[in-house]
């Protein structure tokens, strides 16, 4: 029997099974094995750990990863990519899909004699290139439209920060100030998602943030309404360039420094500019950090991901090789798709360049998302609702009588 091997590498989400899903019901419609690896790219290196996955084992309305998951970067070990090849190939394997974010997904140009196609995922939605610049944004132009696992992430940002269902009546009973920190390493999609659950603030790391802006608009607001809710992403960076905070001494696998903490860090800095001013000592941080990556994928995130599973797989069959199945916009739908993985763009050492937030879809001056960034969100999370926030009471004073 033909055989298609797969693995998950990087960050989990909660769509990776829905997407593992989708390769195992394709295989089986076009006769395939699935041979998964466990531990992305350490199943197929020392550990050498497999299994022949069958379809009724995976559930694509469960989070994370049934096959695990692990930041090894190929690239950083001697003689990887030789090894990776001469162990898919002494399993049979025709074809390869490795599903992954930038790092996991770097290596499928250098696996020699190996067809792959990759399948995107993350939270973070860095993977991929914005509609060209120009007075018409063309969304049908955006390739990898969003990376499955973010649809999910982005409703939860919403959710955490609303009234029906989040921060904002604890904010409200409160008098509170309270900055949600949402991850996406230097992109500022999570952040930006964040407005369809109506946050005061949002600020995302493309946009240079200016803490004593920040605290102007916070003083207005906070005067006006007695709570505010700012959706902070972590990898914010300051006029400098530099990011807001960090920790130097926490490195991942990949190499990048670990980011996370930064609304503790604004949180701390805006009650020292404003707390006597304000006088409310309530300037409150909120790190979700790994539950924004959990739990069971929204039905969008789900169904798109098992598409893009499928079409994976077609695309092997149908022979191809240094391809990527991705989520490409046609009017209102959003349908699974491929390109050939060289399209999106390299820095000099070969590994991916993390697509930014498009500065189309974010107001600097107000810092919240504007139209064309809540028409960019539509096809993931659906239309966004109108702002809620607790009813005012008419307050009088007993003095006064
Ligand atoms: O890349 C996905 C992501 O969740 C980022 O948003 C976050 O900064 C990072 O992974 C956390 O990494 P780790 O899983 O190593 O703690």
């Amino acid at each position: 029997m033909k055989r298609i091997g797969v693995l998950t590498g990087g960050g989990d989400t909660s769509a990776l099974n829905a997407t593992i899903k989708g390769i195992c019901l394709q295989a089986d419609a076009m006769g395939y094995e699935v041979v998964a690896f466990i531990r992305g790219w350490a199943g197929v290196l020392d550990s050498g750990e497999y299994t022949i996955l069958r379809t009724g084992q995976v559930d694509p309305d469960i989070g994370g990863t049934i096959l695990k998951t692990s930041r090894t970067k190929l690239a950083k070990v001697e003689g990887g990519y030789a090894q990776a090849v001469k162990n898919i190939k002494t399993l049979g394997i025709d074809g390869f899909i490795p599903i992954g974010g930038d790092d996991t997904l770097s290596v499928v140009t250098h696996l020699t004699g190996v067809r792959s196609v990759a399948i995107t995922k993350t939270i973070d939605n860095d993977v991929g290139t914005n509609a060209p610049d120009g007075d018409v944004l063309d969304y049908g132009q955006i390739i990898n439209y969003y990376t499955p696992g973010f649809a999910t992430a982005a409703a939860r940002v919403a959710e955490f920060v609303s009234m029906a269902k989040g921060l904002r009546t604890t904010a409200y009973s409160h008098d509170r100030i309270i900055i949600v920190e949402a991850m996406g390493m230097s992109a500022g999609w999570l952040g930006l998602a964040a407005a369809y659950g109506h946050p005061d603030f949002i600020v995302v790391p493309e946009c240079p943030l200016v803490l004593d802006e920040l605290a102007e608009l916070v003083f207005e607001r906070y005067a006006a309404q007695k709570e505010v809710i700012i959706a902070l992403s972590e990898g914010a960076i300051g006029p400098d360039g530099k990011v807001l905070y960090e920790d130097d001494a926490n490195v991942d696998a990949f190499g990048h420094k670990k980011l996370g903490g930064c609304a503790e860090f604004v949180a701390q800095w805006l009650k020292d500019a404003l707390g006597e001013k304000l006088q409310t000592r309530n300037f409150n941080s909120v790190i979700p950090s790994y539950l924004w990556r959990c739990g069971a994928p929204t039905a969008t995130d789900r169904d798109n991901a098992i598409a893009l599973g499928r079409k994976a797989v077609e695309e092997l069959d149908h022979g191809a090789d240094a391809r990527m199945a991705c989520l490409i916009r046609k009017g209102d739908e959003l349908i699974a798709s491929a390109v050939d993985f060289d399209v999106l763009p390299r820095n000099e050492n070969g590994s991916l360049v993390p697509r930014k937030m498009d500065k189309r879809f974010y107001d600097e001056e107000k810092m919240c998302i504007t139209t064309a960034g809540i028409r960019y969100l539509e096809p993931i999370l659906g239309p966004m609702a109108d702002p809620v926030r607790p009813a005012a009471l008419s307050v009088k004073k007993v003095a006064d009588g």
